[in-house]
């Protein structure tokens, strides 16, 4: 071989790479390093890349500064290691599923992705994105056993869901608005949750959280649910409205909630099997509920002293003596009918429950319902059809 065409090979192989490499219609994929390197020398490759299912990597796929399309890891038991090292952003899907050995993602550039959807990694333990994403429409983490989620740092999304993950401490993010949902589910049960700058939500769920704080949060379009939480407080110190519903359920240790600001709830509010929770004194403003007032539980106060309007169905049983403030307070409200569903408020009960449960009385005088009587609910049925539905 001459020197020259010794020289001019390599070169050509280069260039007809780049070249022939940088875009694909359909999706390319990669079996090992010796293809990723292929596309080193573009600047952008257009297309989505997967990463084929025995691929045993570790898989760089270095030079690369964006992807146009996806990068896709799928049901893959042998790839340990995955990287990019001069990779800025993915226009769609950054999807890592059922990689089960994987313990190493390492994109020191990443910023911005279309989603991120991580769903089974139940070796890796740190997101390994040194420059943080800070753009992502959409963060899906499911069963891995990430410590943190430190590396995502986005202010706005459409929609986060984490849940699974057994080992995350801490959730601490500048998030300022989530325009569908953010859902955190049955993560690690001592998880401490921040989100210091949310301002508003469409809706949002916190189950199994150690802690929650919310400081600026001042709108949700829809619900709030709050479930299975360990924490002995829960304060929202500048939530003004809640569009759908509020639930409080099942916090075991709770015993203060604090809503100062609240004034309106869209839909339901539940308060239910928070068996510690014995003052209901923290919705001091709270002046409307759209669908249905649910409460059950060891109360022994609650003052609601703005409240002037409840759509649906009123029921409050508990096993504390609040028969004076049913009748002296809730009961009239009925009669005034600033309660427009069946209405039902009972202290002293051994079992209380939810909306259509008749408790069993403990103490005190024999059991009032209060109920309205049929000919009222069914005057009530026809005019509130649509409060009625709340409660179904
Ligand atoms: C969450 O915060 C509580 C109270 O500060 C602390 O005891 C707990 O260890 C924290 N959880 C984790 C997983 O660090
Ligand atoms: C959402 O939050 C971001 C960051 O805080 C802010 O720049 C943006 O204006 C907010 N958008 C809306 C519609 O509130
Ligand atoms: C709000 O979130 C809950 C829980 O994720 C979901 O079940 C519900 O459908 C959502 N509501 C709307 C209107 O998106
Ligand atoms: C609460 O709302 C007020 C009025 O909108 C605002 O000035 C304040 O900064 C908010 N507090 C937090 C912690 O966001
Ligand atoms: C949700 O509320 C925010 C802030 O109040 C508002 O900007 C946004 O348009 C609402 N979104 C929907 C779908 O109603
Ligand atoms: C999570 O919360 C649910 C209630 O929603 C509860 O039944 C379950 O025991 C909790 N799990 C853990 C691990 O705390
Ligand atoms: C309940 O929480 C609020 C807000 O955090 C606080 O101001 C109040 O003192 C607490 N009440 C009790 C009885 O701990
Ligand atoms: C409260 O607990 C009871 C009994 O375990 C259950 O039937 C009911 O569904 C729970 N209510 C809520 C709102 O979680
Ligand atoms: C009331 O408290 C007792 C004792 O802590 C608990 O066993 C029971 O489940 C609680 N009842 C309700 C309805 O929360």
């Amino acid at each position: 071989m001459s020197p020259l065409i010794r020289l001019a090979l390599p070169v050509l192989a280069v260039a007809g790479s780049a070249y022939a490499a940088c875009s694909a219609s359909a999706t390319m994929t990669i079996q090992n390093s010796g293809d990723a390197s292929a596309i080193a020398t573009c600047k952008t490759f257009t297309g989505d890349i997967a990463i084929q299912t025995d691929a045993p990597g570790p898989i760089a796929i270095d030079g690369v500064q964006k992807i146009d399309g996806s990068l896709i890891v799928k049901d893959n038991s042998d790839l340990q290691q995955i990287s990019a090292d001069s990779l800025e952003s993915i226009s769609k899907d950054f999807t890592l599923s059922e990689v089960q050995r994987l313990n190493a993602v390492n994109f020191p550039k990443l910023k911005t992705v279309g989603a991120l959807r991580w769903i089974g990694l139940p070796n890796l333990q740190n997101l390994g994105f040194d420059a943080e994403i800070t753009k992502a429409d959409v963060i899906n983490i499911e069963n891995t056993q990430l410590q943190s989620l430190e590396g995502i740092n986005v202010e706005t999304i459409k929609s986060m869901f984490v849940a699974n993950n057994l080992y995350i401490n801490s959730v601490d993010m500048q998030l300022g608005n989530v325009s569908e949902s953010l859902t955190l589910s049955t993560n690690n049960p001592e998880v401490n949750v921040t989100f210091p700058n949310l301002m508003w939500a469409f809706n949002i769920t916190f189950r199994n959280c150690s802690s929650v704080e919310v400081p600026s949060l001042e709108r949700l379009n829809h619900s709030l649910n709050l479930i299975g939480n360990v924490f002995e407080s829960f304060s929202a110190p500048n939530l003004t409205e809640v569009g759908g519903a509020l639930a409080i359920a099942s916090n075991f240790e709770l015993k203060n909630i604090s809503f100062p600001l609240l004034t309106e709830i869209g839909a339901n509010l539940q308060i239910a099997n928070n068996t510690k929770l014995s003052q209901i004194v923290g919705l001091p403003k709270l002046k409307s509920v759209g669908g249905a007032l649910d409460m059950n539980g060891n109360i022994t106060k609650i003052d609601l002293k703005a409240l002037s309007d409840v759509r649906g169905a009123f029921n409050i049983q508990s096993t504390g003596d609040i028969q004076e403030t049913c009748d002296n307070t809730f009961k009239p409200m009925k009669g005034k009918g600033k309660i427009q569903g069946e209405y039902k408020c009972v202290g002293e009960v051994a079992d209380p429950g939810g909306e259509g449960h008749n408790p069993t009385k403990t103490g005190g005088q024999p059991q009032k319902t209060g109920a309205a009587s049929a000919l009222d609910v069914k005057s009530n049925a026809l005019l509130f059809g649509v409060a009625a539905a709340f409660f179904l």
